[in-house]
């Protein structure tokens, strides 16, 4: 239970700073830590029902430019990863791995340069299955490197698919994980093993990526987010995906309606009321 002062504490320290707050600290941003209420991915407390948590997230129900959706591969902007600028700062003796109640992740810094603008690296967290998906696909995981410059968010978001015969594990990735079995709960903390980015930033150089101006994928649902999703998959092996399946369990929002569509809940508040 000692979990849940620390987390009151960093609850009452995310609502004072408001969503887009101009000097967030790296590690105040984070695509869940400005949540208003208690969300979840279960029953009432679940992305179905975000929106009735707080009147701050009243754009889940009724925003369109949601995210995470559906990449139909030849209705998307597609860049070239070489024109990325990928840099995360190696950590060869581990960085913070928090559990947070919503999702584990590391503490990082670096930084990343596209479309003309430089961002700084705030942190990255996984989700367990992947939320976006790509031609219809899904993956078993997803990684998402959150970033800022001012106001303005960005995220690079990497499909993790399960290493079979043959296939390269993405080293700064499974080790990322590799102690996730050690922060079984929301406050718990641990320093990762070394971590090294090379593989990573390599990965990035060699794929497409596709674009879109999305939202948070959890509540407050702010849109105006630049999602940059990597379309080749990294590999981490069988064993570490399943304790991270362990831990995180689910924590993968619905795939939301194509950019500028109706929102699928404020649909379905349309569906029902002629019911
Ligand atoms: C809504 O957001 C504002 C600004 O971040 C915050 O001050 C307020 O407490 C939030 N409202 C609720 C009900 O959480
Ligand atoms: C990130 O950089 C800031 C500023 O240089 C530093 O204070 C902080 O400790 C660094 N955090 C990590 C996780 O390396
Ligand atoms: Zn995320």
């Amino acid at each position: 239970m000692k979990s849940l002062a620390i987390f009151a504490v960093s609850v009452s320290l995310a609502s004072a700073m408001c969503h887009y707050g101009t000097n967030l600290m790296p590690r105040d941003v984070g695509l869940e830590r400005r949540a208003d209420g208690d969300f979840g991915y279960d029953e009432l407390h679940s992305a179905l029902g975000w929106h009735g948590l707080s009147p701050n997230n009243t754009i889940c129900a009724v925003g369109k430019n949601q995210s995470p959706v559906n990449i139909k591969t030849d209705e998307y902007e597609v860049v070239d990863g070489a024109s990325y600028k990928f840099d995360i700062v190696n950590y060869p003796h581990g960085a913070e791995f928090l559990n947070t109640g919503h999702n584990v992740q590391v503490f990082a810094n670096g930084s990343a340069e596209f479309d003309g603008t430089k961002y700084s690296l705030a942190q990255y967290h996984f989700h367990t299955p992947s939320e976006h998906r790509i031609g219809d696909e899904y993956y078993p995981s997803e990684v998402h490197f959150v970033f800022q410059n001012g106001n303005d968010l960005a995220v690079i978001g990497f499909m993790i698919e399960l290493a079979g015969w043959g296939d390269r594990i993405n080293w700064p990735i499974s080790k990322s994980l590799a102690k996730v079995l050690q922060i079984p709960s929301g406050g718990n903390k641990v320093t990762t093993a070394a971590l090294h980015f090379g593989a990573l930033e390599h990965h990035i150089r060699k794929s497409d990526v596709y674009r879109y101006s999305g939202s948070l994928t959890t509540p407050p649902c702010d849109e105006g987010v630049k999602f940059n999703v990597v379309a080749n998959p990294i590999y981490i092996d069988v064993k570490t995906f399943r304790n991270t399946k362990k831990v995180i369990k689910f924590n993968s929002r619905y795939t939301q309606n194509a950019p500028g569509e109706v929102n699928l809940l404020d649909h379905a508040r349309i569906v029902l009321d002629k019911l």
